[in-house]
């Protein structure tokens, strides 16, 4: 899966006089993982540390996540050189706003109540900016009911307050905003679909894959993250995807929501 010689080679080219296991880690303000941010349907933070019993010894350039969410794995692991993608415009935007403008969000989020009313004004909202679509973003997120990211058909998002517990709050009580803008200081993104997101995969990079839960029938019951569905073509498409990679002797990681979570390790 990984070829010692070749990495020693590469470690100076890339990185300087600084080696690739030590590159791999962020200078965060915290030894701890990093909580995801987002509640994200599908998300994978329950099953992190049997990830990290696989991957986390694994020495690797690159980090690829093409099926992003909320990006449990990439939290726990912190690499410092990452390309994360999914399809979805709307999730990677408040990536790319998280990254440069935690603390304007952290304020805007701040100010806005939490009420069943306001729930519904930005709900029917629809804001030209990039900075104003991500905190409409992060404030549904956390107030929506049971945390679900739903769209309809045609690209709405349609989920009922949520009420209770459900704020905004710990994103910034408990850093979660800005410890994840450390974490993502260096990482890049893409809005795309797995196959574009994955076609510059270089041999020590580490790709890890955990697509949406797909039935042969194409229809997983309540999970819609776009406006199209993951489905059952696309299955075929990614395990040829991974099967390219592997040939290649890429390192791959694969995770399934079934009741036995795989992962595959080439
Ligand atoms: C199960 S979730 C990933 C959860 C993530 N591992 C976590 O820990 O939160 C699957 C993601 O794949 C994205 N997705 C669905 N179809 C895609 C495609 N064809 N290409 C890229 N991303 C896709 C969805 O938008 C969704 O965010």
């Amino acid at each position: 899966m990984y070829k010692t010689s070749q990495k020693h080679q590469r470690e100076n080219s890339l990185h300087g006089s600084e080696s690739i296991a030590e590159a791999r880690f962020h200078d965060t303000n915290t030894d701890k993982a990093v909580v995801p941010f987002l509640k994200w349907p599908g998300g994978k933070r329950w099953i992190v540390p049997q990830l990290l019993n696989v991957l986390g010894s694994f020495q690797f350039e690159r980090y690829f996540e093409p099926f992003l969410g909320g990006g449990a794995l990439f939290f726990a692991l912190r690499p410092s050189r990452a390309l994360l993608s999914d399809l979805n415009p709307d999730l990677i935007n408040t990536y790319v706003q998280v990254k440069q403008n935690a603390a304007a969000i952290t304020r805007k989020l701040r100010r806005l109540p939490v009420s069943a009313e306001k729930y519904d004004r930005m709900r029917a909202s629809s804001p030209a900016s990039r900075f104003e679509r991500a905190v409409r973003f992060l404030y549904l997120n956390r107030t929506a009911f049971g945390g679900i990211y739903r769209l309809n058909r045609e690209g709405v998002f349609n989920v009922p307050f949520g009420g209770g517990q459900r704020t905004p709050e710990a994103l910034w009580r408990d850093g979660l905003l800005a410890n994840a803008a450390c974490v993502l200081k260096t990482a890049r993104f893409l809005t795309c679909d797995f196959e574009k997101a994955t076609a510059d995969v270089g041999e020590n990079d580490l790709v890890y894959c955990d697509p949406t839960y797909t039935v042969a029938h194409s229809n997983n019951g309540f999970v819609r993250y776009n406006e199209r569905n993951f489905a059952w073509d696309d299955q075929k498409r990614l395990a040829a995807c991974c099967q390219r990679l592997a040939r290649r002797r890429i390192g791959l990681g694969q995770a399934h929501d079934s009741q036995t979570s795989a992962i595959a390790r080439f």
